[in-house]
């Protein structure tokens, strides 16, 4: 098993290089916050339509599962930017992160980010292939979007404390 010690050791060389070039920093704080403005204003807008339509009509909430379905790819990209960019940036200072307990809060609600959108994407493809769950379907639906709408906000507090910590 790999230790702390030898991890800093490993990514030393990427953590002095970012140290020393203003460009690289630019690059890499612009990709994770792009990442999160994409990604995630794409996210919580639909989030939000999502549980406004609890009082819709089921044609109502077809349109919108049609709409969403689009999002989904847009939405994983942005993610995807955001952790590599985080990767690295926690590479650029691994001793100081990885003994972080914001660190590991902020971890653990991405970790919980992610698991609650693979959960709002199976029901929402469940409604979509069986409309008679439909009213069930939306009571989880609401519930899912309202959690992923306070996580994208809770790791992006995360974010923030780090880096004003
Ligand atoms: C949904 C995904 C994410 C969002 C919305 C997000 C958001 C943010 C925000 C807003 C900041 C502060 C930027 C600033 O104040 O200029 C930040 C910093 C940071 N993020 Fe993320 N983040 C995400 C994922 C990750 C992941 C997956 C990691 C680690 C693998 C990570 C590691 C970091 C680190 C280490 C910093 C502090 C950088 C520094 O101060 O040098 N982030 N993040």
């Amino acid at each position: 098993m790999l230790d702390l010690e030898t991890l800093v050791a490993l990514v030393k060389p990427w953590a002095r290089f970012y140290s020393k070039s203003s460009p690289t920093q630019v690059v890499v704080m612009f990709t994770h916050v792009a990442g999160m403005l994409g990604g995630g204003g794409l996210a919580i807008a639909a989030d939000r339509a999502m549980w406004k339509a609890r009082t819709a009509s089921d044609d109502e909430r077809h349109r919108l599962l049609a709409d969403v379905e689009s999002i989904h790819r847009p939405v994983i990209i942005g993610l995807a930017l955001s952790a590599f960019s985080g990767v690295l940036l926690t590479a650029a200072d691994l001793e100081t992160f990885a003994t972080s307990p914001v660190w590991w809060g902020k971890m653990i609600a991405f970790a919980l980010l992610l698991a609650n959108g693979a959960w709002l994407q199976s029901v929402e493809r469940g409604a979509r292939t069986t409309p008679v769950a439909m009213s069930a379907a939306w009571a989880k639906l609401t519930v899912s979007s309202r959690l992923s709408y306070t996580l994208w906000f809770a790791v992006a507090l995360g974010g923030v404390l780090l880096t004003n910590s």
